[in-house]
């Protein structure tokens, strides 16, 4: 069987940390990395990674999600932001670090940074979020997969409150709100979801041949 599939059978959604094990700077700079290499609609990274480290607000998050122990219990707490709105200077910042990276003058990119202004002046603020809220889920399953090869454990969540943890994390100012939750570190031998065969549909459920 290929690694990848040990993997990602070896991975579940930790209901349980072991609050003692932390994972190490090396490793952490590696699930960063990984997601600043998750790719996105235009390459436009509407995103940002909040890495939680106040015990204090890991408390206070922890009361807005169903008082879900892994926001407190694991290593590392990281939520993933999407932007709310989205406008021409996000594609001309995106446009100057094309130019920055690949040594190219602006007028080489007019011609794709005018469609993709007109692209996104034509959806409606909704449609925004929306497709900013779709990128956060690409990362979350770029962390999944690195989480996995590195062995470390790591659950994905979306039952906690946006509002509280938008007004928690002062997220409505910086133009961001809350997508998704991610504990990560190491499960707890009590956990006993570790121990649950996994439930998936068979290939033929999920797969069709034209
Ligand atoms: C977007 C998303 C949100 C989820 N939210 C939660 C959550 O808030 N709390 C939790 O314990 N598990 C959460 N899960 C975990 C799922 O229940 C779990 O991934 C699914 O049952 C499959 O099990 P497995 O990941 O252990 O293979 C979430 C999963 C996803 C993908």
């Amino acid at each position: 069987m290929h690694t990848i599939i040990k993997d990602l059978n070896w991975r579940y959604a930790t209901k349980k940390f072991d609050p003692l094990k932390k994972i190490s700077p090396a490793d952490f700079d590696t699930i960063k990395e990984s997601l600043r290499l998750v790719p996105s609609s235009y390459g436009l990274q509407p995103l940002k990674f909040i890495i939680v480290t106040s015990t204090g607000l890991r408390e206070k998050l922890h009361s807005s999600a169903y008082n879900q122990s892994q926001i407190v219990d694991a290593s590392h707490l990281i939520i993933i932001c999407s932007y709310r709105n989205i406008n021409d200077t996000h594609v001309d910042e995106y446009i100057a670090n094309v130019g920055a990276t690949r040594n190219i003058t602006p007028d080489t990119t007019k011609g794709y940074a005018d469609f993709m202004k007109r692209t996104v002046n034509e959806m409606g603020e909704d449609q925004k979020l929306q497709w900013n809220k779709n990128q956060a889920y690409i990362a979350l399953g770029q962390l999944m997969q690195t989480c996995a090869t590195l062995k470390i454990d790591a659950t994905p969540m979306e039952g906690f409150n946006t509002e509280a943890y938008d007004t928690l994390l002062d997220l409505h100012n910086q133009n961001l709100t809350a997508s998704l939750v991610v504990p990560m570190g190491y499960r707890h031998i009590e956990d006993q979801t570790q121990h649950q065969k996994k439930v998936r549909k068979p290939l033929d459920d999920l797969f069709t041949t034209l």
